[in-house]
């Protein structure tokens, strides 16, 4: 029988930390959970949100409608040749299921160690860190759509991934409900180090052949000295877009502005880095009432205490503003805005 519970706070829920309550609040252990609550006309009409582990989202204010944990479990592989075939239940925690994979000698998730989050999430972003993406391992998942009742598989086509987007966080917004995702990982690494603070690292601890515990270890080390652990301070990640602009826009940039950080996208396209654009407008470290941006990292918004929703959202559009002003680049919000 399906508990919901009412005016449940979401602190623990939530890895900026925001103070919000949900109205309702149910967790789904069994794909079976999510017929049966639609089936009831109610939750049908009420407005809901699906939470994983809440580390890509902001809270604007309470929630008033029906929060939908994800909590469904459990890992099957199967081994053809050198291929690794995964299936992950969309409440697994994202770095356990790269640990499992790790330690078993799979390789492909080795780079994406240590994101935080649920399985169930990571094609919604499409999440990706030093030099890969959750597409380039990605197979399919299954979804179930509340409107209808039915499950569906996406293929990778389907999802349209892109860099941090894909069909879910665009065209099908809040339309489905991950349950599993599928995954094709190799039992032969073909690493990807390309990214400097990798290389950089490794060389550093003096190893030439490196293993996937190697890969894993050194990208888990950058990410803890780059990015605050919510655990002590409250953030979700980069909080805004890397953006991507035109050879044609980026020329008088580079022109205005010679040290300007920037990435090849491969298309005749230009990433540059946001924070790097943040930290040149005097941002970095900033404090700003209970709210400001990571020491280290200026892309990273966060809670220093007692911050709000709206006043980190206030913040994210003073960013905004002040970069455009510099730089004549719009930054788009990567988290999730919630109200
Ligand atoms: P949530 O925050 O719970 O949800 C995110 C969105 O997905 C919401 O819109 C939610 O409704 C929806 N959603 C969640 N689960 C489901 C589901 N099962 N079905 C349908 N919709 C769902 N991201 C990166 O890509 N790369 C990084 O390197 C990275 N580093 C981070 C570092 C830190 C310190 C933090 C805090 C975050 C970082 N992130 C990064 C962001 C975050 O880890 C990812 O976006 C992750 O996939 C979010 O997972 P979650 O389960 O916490 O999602
Ligand atoms: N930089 C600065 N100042 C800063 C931060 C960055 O100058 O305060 C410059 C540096 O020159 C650095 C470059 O920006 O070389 C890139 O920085 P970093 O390697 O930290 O990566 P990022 O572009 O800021 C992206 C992702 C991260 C991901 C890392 C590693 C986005 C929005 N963010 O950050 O993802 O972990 O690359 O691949 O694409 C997230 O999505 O939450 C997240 C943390």
């Amino acid at each position: 029988m399906l508990q919901i519970q009412e005016n449940v706070s979401l602190k623990n829920f939530n890895t900026f930390g925001i103070d919000a309550n949900a109205e309702y609040f149910v967790e789904i252990n069994r794909k079976e959970e999510l017929t049966e609550l639609f089936l009831d006309p109610q939750w049908k009409q009420t407005k809901t949100l699906v939470l994983g582990g809440g580390s890509n989202m902001l809270l604007l204010n309470d929630f008033d409608g029906l929060v939908i944990r994800i909590n469904i479990r459990g890992i099957e592989h199967r081994i053809s040749q050198n291929e690794v075939f995964i299936e992950a239940g969309a409440g697994e925690v994202w770095n356990d299921l790269v640990n499992f994979c790790v330690i078993r000698g799979y390789a492909g998730l080795e780079n994406l160690s240590l994101i935080p989050g649920s399985v169930g999430a990571s094609p919604i972003q499409n999440i990706g860190a030093y030099g890969v993406e959750l597409k380039d391992v990605f197979r399919s998942c299954n979804a179930f759509e509340p409107a209808t009742g039915k499950f569906r598989t996406f293929s990778k086509e389907d999802c349209r991934f892109d860099y941090r987007e894909s069909v879910f966080k665009s065209e099908l917004r809040g339309q489905y409900i991950i349950i599993s995702v599928k995954f094709q990982l190799s039992l032969i690494p073909h690493f990807n180090l390309k990214y400097g603070a990798i290389e950089q690292e490794l060389a550093h601890r003096h190893i030439t052949v490196p293993t996937l515990k190697d890969v894993s270890q050194v990208v888990s080390h950058i990410r803890v000295s780059k990015l605050p652990d919510p655990s002590t301070i409250g953030n979700a990640g980069s909080f805004f877009k890397n953006p991507v602009i035109s050879a044609d826009q980026f020329r008088p940039l580079q022109t205005k502005f010679p040290e300007i950080v920037h990435f090849p996208t491969g298309d005749a396209q230009i990433k540059l880095a946001a924070g790097w654009l943040i930290e040149q407008c005097g941002w970095k470290g900033k404090v700003a009432g209970h709210t400001g941006t990571w020491k280290n990292q200026a892309l990273v918004l966060v809670n220093h205490g007692d911050a709000s929703g709206a006043e980190v959202y206030a913040f994210s559009s003073q960013i905004i503003d002040s970069v455009y002003v510099k730089f004549g680049v719009l930054l788009q919000r990567e988290v999730n805005i919630i109200s």
